[in-house]
C-alpha cells in the first residue's frame, strides 16, 4: 500500500538572496526551490560561494529572502559555521542550555560526539573541531524536527567525520536534517541533494 502523503515540514519556493554592496547588487544566492519531508538528510552542495550558507541560514530563519518564500511551522536549529557558543557557560551547560529539563541526557550524547572528557571546560579551553562538536551536541540536545547546519565536518579527520554522522544518523525518522557540505562522505549519506549553480552578477 502507498504510504499517506505527508506535509513537509519546509517548503523554500524561488528563494534568492542578493546583497548591496557599495551600489552594486551582488546575487548571492540564484533561486532555489526545495521542500524537507520528516526522515529526509537534504544534502546542499555546491562550488565555494554559490550560496550554501546563505541558503540554509534562510532556511533557518536567521536570514531572508530578497525573494521567494520560506513555509513551515516545524522548529528549526541550526549550526552556524562560526558555531556561536556561549563563551562564559561550559561546555555542559552549551550543551544543556537547548533543553534544560533534559540536562541528564548531556553526558551521553557528549559522549557520542567525543567530547565527554570536556564537559567542565569552556569553549575558550577547546580546539575548533571540539567546539564545532560542542555545536552539533547542542542541536541535537534540541530535538528540533529539522535540524540545520553548515559545513558540519569542516573541522573533523576521518575518524571524527564518521563519529558525526554516526550522532546525526541516531536522528528519529520523524525529524529531518539541511546539511551544507563540500564533504563527499556526507554527501554519501544524503537521501536529496540540492546542488547550486554559481551565480551570476545581474
Ligand atoms: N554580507 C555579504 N555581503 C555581500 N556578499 C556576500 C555576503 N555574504 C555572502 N556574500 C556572497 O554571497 C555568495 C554566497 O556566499 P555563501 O552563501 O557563503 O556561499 P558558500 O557557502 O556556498 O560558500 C558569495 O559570493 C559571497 O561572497
Ligand atoms: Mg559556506
Amino acid at each position: 500500500m502507498p504510504e499517506p502523503a505527508r506535509e513537509p515540514l519546509l517548503v523554500a519556493r524561488d528563494v534568492s538572496r542578493s546583497y548591496d554592496v557599495r551600489g552594486h547588487d551582488v546575487l548571492a544566492l540564484r533561486p532555489t526551490s526545495l521542500e524537507v519531508h520528516a526522515g529526509d538528510v537534504l544534502a546542499v552542495t555546491g562550488p565555494s560561494g554559490t550560496g550554501k550558507s546563505t541558503l540554509v541560514s534562510i532556511l533557518a530563519g536567521w536570514d531572508r529572502p530578497t525573494s521567494g518564500t520560506v513555509e513551515g511551522t516545524a522548529r528549526t536549529v541550526f549550526v552556524p559555521q562560526r558555531l556561536a557558543l556561549l563563551d562564559t557557560l561550559t561546555v555542559l551547560d552549551n550543551i544543556a542550555v537547548a533543553a534544560m529539563e533534559r540536562a541528564d541526557e548531556v553526558p551521553s550524547l557528549a559522549a557520542a560526539l567525543g567530547v565527554d572528557h570536556l564537559l567542565d571546560r569552556f569553549p575558550g579551553e577547546t580546539s575548533l573541531g571540539e567546539r564545532q562538536r560542542v555545536g552539533l551536541a547542542r542541536a541535537l540536545h534540541a530535538r528540533a524536527a529539522v535540524t540545520i547546519l553548515d559545513e558540519p565536518t569542516a573541522h573533523q579527520d576521518g575518524d571524527h567525520t564518521r563519529l558525526v554522522l554516526d550522532a546525526l544518523a541516531a536522528t528519529t525518522q520523524d525529524r529531518a536534517l539541511v546539511i551544507a557540505t563540500h564533504d563527499a562522505v556526507v554527501v554519501g549519506v544524503a537521501t536529496a541533494v540540492v546542488h547550486l549553480e554559481a551565480a551570476v552578477a545581474s
